[in-house]
C-alpha cells in the first residue's frame, strides 16, 4: 500500500490553491462533546486493545522458531492497528470491540482500539498493491458512504463506553498533492476530499478521535508539498464542519522513515525534513500558522527502528533490513504534540505481493530493496516478521 513518489521535478498541485479559505474554525454547530474530544490526547491513561488474531500469528511464529521464541513472544504485548480494508471486513468491528470490552472489563481500565479506515474509491490510486474494491467510475463514492462508513458509524454507536481512535485513509490526501498526473488519482480528487469529509462527520462521535493521514517526511517533506497538503486538509475540514472535528494527523503509516537520524539528508538532500520528527514538527507549525491548531500526531513506529535501510526513499514495499521501532506508547515526546507512537501497520503483514504473475502485483514489490517471496498486502509474511524482530531497535 503505502505509496510515495518523489518526483525528480517537484510536482506541486495548484489545484487547491483557490480553496484555501480561512474559515475552518469550529462553527457554532460542532457538538461540544466533539470539541472536547479533539482537545485531548486519547492515548493517555488507557490500556491498548490487543488483537487476538495478531497474537496468534506471533505465537505461531514463536512455535516455528523455538530458539528465538522468547524475543518473538515479547511482541504479543504491543497493540497493532485494526484495518478496515473492505466492506466485508466491517463485520469485524463488533467482534473486535466486543473483545476490547472484555479486555476493558478484565483490566478495569479504559481500553483503546485503533482502527484504520481504508476503502476509498480508487484506493491506492498511484500504486497497485493495495488497490481496493470500489471505483469512482462504478458508483464507488455512494457505496463508500452507505455500505462502508454508515455501517461502521452504526457499529460505533453501540460501543460508546470504549475509547476509539480512527486513522482515515492512509496515502489518499498525499496522493492528491504529488500524484495528480496519474489518471486514477486525478479521477479520484473530489471523491477523496468529499468522502473523507463525510467519514469525519459520520465517525466523529464523542468517544472517537479521528486522525487524518499525513504521509511521511520522504513524501511530503518539501516545503511546497507541505503547503499543498495543508490546503487540502483545510478544504476537507471546512467541508466536514471545522478543525475541531478531528484530533490530529497520523504519519509514517506503513512506512520506514526513521524518527531521529539523518537518513533523509543522504536520500534527498533537497528535502528539509531529514527524519520523521523534523517532518511532524514542521507540519504542526505549518498547520498552526494556517489556523489548524492544537492537533496531536500519531507516528507509526512499527518498522522504522533501523536507519540506513533504503537507497531510494520512494521504495515502500517490504523493505529489507527493517526493524521494529519505538514501542507503542502515549505522549512519548520529545515534542508535546505527539500523541503516540503506535504500530499502525501490523508488523509482519505484507505491503504487497512480489510475484509478478499475481493480481495486484506492483513492480515496487520486486524492487532490489524489497524482500522477495511476499504474499498479498495484509497477509502474514513470516520471514519478514522474523527480520523485524531480529532488527528491532531498540531491541525487544
Ligand atoms: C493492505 C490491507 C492490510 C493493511 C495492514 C494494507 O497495505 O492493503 O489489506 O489490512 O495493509 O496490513
Amino acid at each position: 500500500m503505502i505509496h510515495q513518489r518523489v518526483p525528480a521535478i517537484l510536482f506541486v498541485s495548484l489545484v487547491f490553491s483557490a480553496c484555501a479559505g480561512t474559515g475552518t474554525g469550529a462553527p457554532a454547530s460542532v457538538d461540544p462533546g466533539r470539541v472536547e474530544a479533539s482537545r485531548r490526547n486519547p492515548f493517555l491513561d488507557v490500556n491498548f486493545f490487543l488483537n487476538p488474531e495478531y497474537v496468534e500469528n506471533v505465537e505461531a511464529t514463536a512455535k516455528a522458531f523455538p530458539s528465538e521464541a522468547a524475543a518473538i513472544r515479547k511482541v504479543k504485548q504491543y497493540p497493532t492497528g485494526l484495518w478496515l480494508d473492505s466492506i466485508a471486513h466491517v463485520a469485524n468491528v463488533p467482534l473486535w470491540l466486543d473483545e476490547a470490552r472484555k479486555q476493558q472489563k478484565a483490566s478495569g481500565k479504559p481500553t483503546l482500539s485503533l482502527l484504520v479506515v481504508y476503502d476509498l474509491p480508487n484506493r491506492d490510486c498511484a500504486a497497485n498493491s493495495s488497490a481496493g474494491e470500489l471505483k469512482v467510475s462504478e458508483n464507488g463514492a455512494a457505496r463508500y458512504r452507505t455500505e462502508f462508513i454508515d455501517v461502521i458509524a452504526a457499529h460505533f454507536k453501540n460501543y460508546s463506553d470504549l475509547p476509539i481512535v480512527v486513522i482515515l485513509e492512509p496515502d489518499s490526501l498525499g496522493n492528491l498533492v504529488t500524484n495528480m498526473n496519474i489518471p486514477n488519482c486525478a479521477e479520484a480528487r473530489d471523491v477523496y476530499v468529499n468522502s473523507t469529509a463525510y467519514a469525519i462527520q459520520k465517525l466523529g462521535l464523542p468517544n472517537v478521535s479521528i486522525y487524518l493521514d499525513a504521509a511521511h517526511a520522504g513524501w511530503l517533506g518539501w516545503d511546497p508539498h507541505r503547503e499543498s497538503v495543508i490546503k487540502v486538509y483545510k478544504k476537507v475540514l471546512k467541508a466536514a464542519g471545522g478543525t475541531d472535528m478531528i484530533r490530529g494527523f497520523a504519519t509514517n503509516v506503513s512506512n520506514y522513515t526513521h524518527l531521529y537520524n539523518r537518513d533523509g539528508a543522504a536520500l534527498e538532500s533537497s528535502d528539509p525534513c531529514y527524519n520523521e520528527l523534523v517532518y511532524v514538527q514542521k507540519l504542526a507549525v505549518g498547520l498552526a500558522d494556517r489556523g489548524v491548531r492544537n492537533k496531536g500526531f500519531i507516528i507509526d513506529t512499527g518498522r522504522n527502528g533501523k536507519g540506513g535501510i533504503r537507497k531510494v526513499w520512494g521504495h515502500w514495499c517490504n523493505i529489507k533490513g527493517a526493524g521494529l521501532g519505538e514501542r507503542p506508547r502515549a505522549a512519548p515526546g520529545p515534542f508535546p504534540f505527539i500523541d503516540a507512537f503506535f504500530w499502525v501497520k501490523p508488523p509482519g503483514e505484507s505491503d504487497g505481493v512480489s510475484d509478478s504473475s499475481q493480481p495486484r502485483f506492483d513492480p515496487e514489490c520486486a524492487s532490489n530493496e524489497s524482500l522477495q517471496g511476499a504474499p498479498q498486502a495484509g497477509v502474514w509474511f513470516q520471514s519478514y516478521f522474523l527480520d523485524l524482530v531480529r532488527n528491532a531497535t531498540p531491541p525487544l
